[in-house]
């Protein structure tokens, strides 16, 4: 039987074909009772389209506020003394990890040697992600994530650069390649500051930054060799 035909009493069916003012009051029922059914029907369609739609909505701008695909907090400026390349040490000075944004945070004290200056130097800053801040320092965020096939790099204190284990390729203090199998130098993030906290933007990502020649190489190599 279908759905939209419900049953009838023998009497209905009698009135019906019989005609008459009743039977035309008992069709105009089954006929609302039709239309009811209907519009059942679209409403739970329309609620089930709803639904869905909203799932593919949020699979596609899933909500990261917080986590890591978001701009996070890390801290303030602080907590992050600066320093000359040569100096740095992972945690202390120049070089300190961030697990929950998966960043390597380099602060170049001001007045570190550089190797380009003027506008060629604030270019070459700007297309690497850097940050200058009031007191002269500059900032950058780097990816942990190696550039030539997704192994974490850990920072070398022994070198004072990023080597990755996996095959080798070699980083200076500011992502900038050295050496090894990856294509160019270390992805960064967006790094800005409010007030004197420090923000990673992990949903920003400058994966852009070319292997260096000596016209953009902006920081001198390291002199000391890693171990292995
Ligand atoms: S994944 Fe880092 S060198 Fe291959």
């Amino acid at each position: 039987m279908s759905i939209n035909t419900p049953p009838i009493t023998p009497q209905q069916y009698e009135v019906l074909h019989g005609g008459g003012a009743e039977a035309a009051e008992i069709a105009g029922q089954r006929l609302s009772r039709r239309r009811f059914l209907r519009r059942s029907m679209l409403a739970v369609w329309g609620l089930s389209t709803t639904a869905a739609v909203a799932g593919a909505l949020y699979m596609m701008y899933p909500n990261l506020a917080g986590q890591f695909g978001s701009a996070l907090t890390i801290g303030i400026k602080s907590a992050f003394p600066a320093t000359k390349p040569s100096e740095y040490t992972l945690g202390q000075k120049g070089v300190f990890y961030v697990q929950e944004a998966k960043t390597y945070i380099s602060h170049l004290a001001a007045g570190s040697p550089l190797l380009l200056s003027g506008s060629n130097l604030t270019d070459q800053l700007q297309s690497e992600s850097f940050v200058k801040d009031s007191d002269g320092s500059y900032w950058v965020a780097l990816y942990q994530r190696c550039v030539h096939l997704g192994c974490t790099v850990p920072f070398r204190n022994d070198c004072v650069s990023f080597k990755c284990p996996c095959h080798g390729s070699h980083y200076n203090v500011d992502g900038e390649y050295l050496d090894g199998p990856a294509p160019r130098s270390l992805d960064r993030f967006a790094l800005s500051f409010s007030g004197t906290s420090v923000i990673v933007d992990t949903g920003m990502l400058n994966n852009k930054v070319s292997r260096p020649e000596a016209s953009t190489r902006i920081i001198p190599m390291p002199t000391q060799q890693c171990s292995v």
